[in-house]
């Protein structure tokens, strides 16, 4: 069968002021032994069918690159791989240097995804982010066969202008991957303190959008094709561990609020607290049984998100659900969606609110009618 695993690291080394992912700040003594062990005790008692090798291993955070070198090897070591498997880990700029990527490698690393977020120093100041320049200079020269970035857009008073120098900056690295992210405003983070007190102005709707479709014109010239809603390639470079999430490939959530499915479609939620993850008699907080009609909707969400779009004939073949005709149709007309055949995938006017349209077509799922 095939399966990947993912690894939630929860160190960083401040936390970022919009960020409302499970982290905790890194400190000397932090539980990096107890983490592993933890994952190890995860990893005896996984869910039955995760035999075999995985295809791909994804260590993401937090901050992987926090983590001592033996500690990443010692996980990474538990995890069966095929030969070829792709294994990621995201980094931070600040922690990188020529040792610690060749530490990474040595320990079954051969993918980074680098937080590069902007280049501008006025956006990673308010973002609280080091100058990403020297990690990408180290990235490239490491003999990685493949790597990725990951930019923001949509920053507080970020101008088309700002956006087109980070740009710059960025193409001329030659990233063979990059994941790029509209601003969200998180509840609860300082940056939605600051928005609620008008101390922060993310772009509005309309320029949101602009920057968007700006971003594919510009990565699309660079030879970085869009092959998802927030993810672009050259050939060859899709990342395979998102890929599966996006064809329901199972996957082996494990570390603090790590999520998982199994391969009888069965689901689970990690503890998000790290003490509680690491301490409670269970580290799953929530199990979910199969669930058919989540699994139709979470096909149509990712499918939907992805260039190849989705065949409604085989999906309702598969869920006995289609999303509502006429829905689909006034989509088409509007440019929204594109229809070709059985398969419908977002059309050029919908790729900059795939949310909204895969939200509507989600809710107007129907059932098939019989006889
Ligand atoms: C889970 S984070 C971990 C990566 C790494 N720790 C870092 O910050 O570079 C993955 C990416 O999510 C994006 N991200 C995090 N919070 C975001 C937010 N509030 N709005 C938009 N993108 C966000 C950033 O681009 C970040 O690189
Ligand atoms: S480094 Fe990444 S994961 Fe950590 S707080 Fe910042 S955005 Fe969140």
């Amino acid at each position: 069968m095939i399966w990947g695993a993912y690894v939630h690291v929860p160190w960083c080394r401040v936390i970022c002021p919009y960020c409302a992912f499970a982290v905790v700040p890194d400190h000397p003594g932090a539980a990096y032994d107890a983490w592993a062990d933890r994952i190890a005790w995860e990893w005896e008692r996984r869910p039955p069918g995760f035999d075999g090798l995985a295809e791909t291993v994804y260590v993401g955070g937090g901050t992987p690159s926090r983590l001592p070198n033996a500690v990443l090897r010692r996980v990474l070591d538990l995890l069966p791989r095929q030969p070829g498997a792709e294994v990621t880990a995201e980094v931070n700029p600040e922690d990188l240097s020529a040792a610690s990527l060749a530490g990474l490698q040595a320990a079954g690393v051969n993918r980074v995804s680098l937080g590069v977020q902007s280049f501008d120093r006025r956006h990673l100041r308010r973002l609280g982010r080091p100058s990403p320049i020297a990690a990408l200079s180290l990235i490239q020269r490491a003999g990685l066969t493949t790597w990725s970035a990951d930019l923001m857009f949509g920053l507080s008073d970020q101008s088309m202008a700002d956006l087109d120098l980070d740009l710059d900056h960025l193409l001329a690295a030659e990233p063979p991957h990059l994941s790029v992210y509209g601003l969200t405003v998180e509840p609860g983070t300082p940056f939605a303190r600051a928005a609620a007190r008008g101390r922060l102005r993310p772009a509005d709707d309309d320029l949101w959008r602009e920057m968007y479709d700006h971003l594919v014109v510009r990565l699309a010239a660079a030879g970085l094709a869009r092959y998802e809603v927030s993810n672009f390639a050259r050939p060859g470079h899709e990342s395979r561990h998102n890929r599966g999430y996006w064809q329901d490939i199972p996957y082996l959530g494990l570390g603090p609020s790590a999520h998982g499915l199994a391969p009888d479609g069965s689901r689970w939620v990690n503890h998000r607290d790290l003490d509680t993850w690491l301490t409670a008699p269970d580290a799953i907080a929530v199990r979910e049984p199969p669930d058919p009609d989540r699994e139709a909707r979470d096909r149509l969400i990712s499918g939907l998100r992805g260039r190849e779009g989705i065949d409604f004939d085989a999906f309702a073949q598969r869920y006995a659900m289609r999303p509502a005709s006429a829905e689909v149709r006034r989509m088409e007309a509007a440019g929204y969606l594109e229809v070709v055949g059985p398969v419908v995938r977002l059309g050029p006017a919908g790729w900059p609110l795939a949310d909204a349209i895969v939200a509507r077509l989600v809710s107007g799922l129907e059932p098939l009618r019989t006889g």
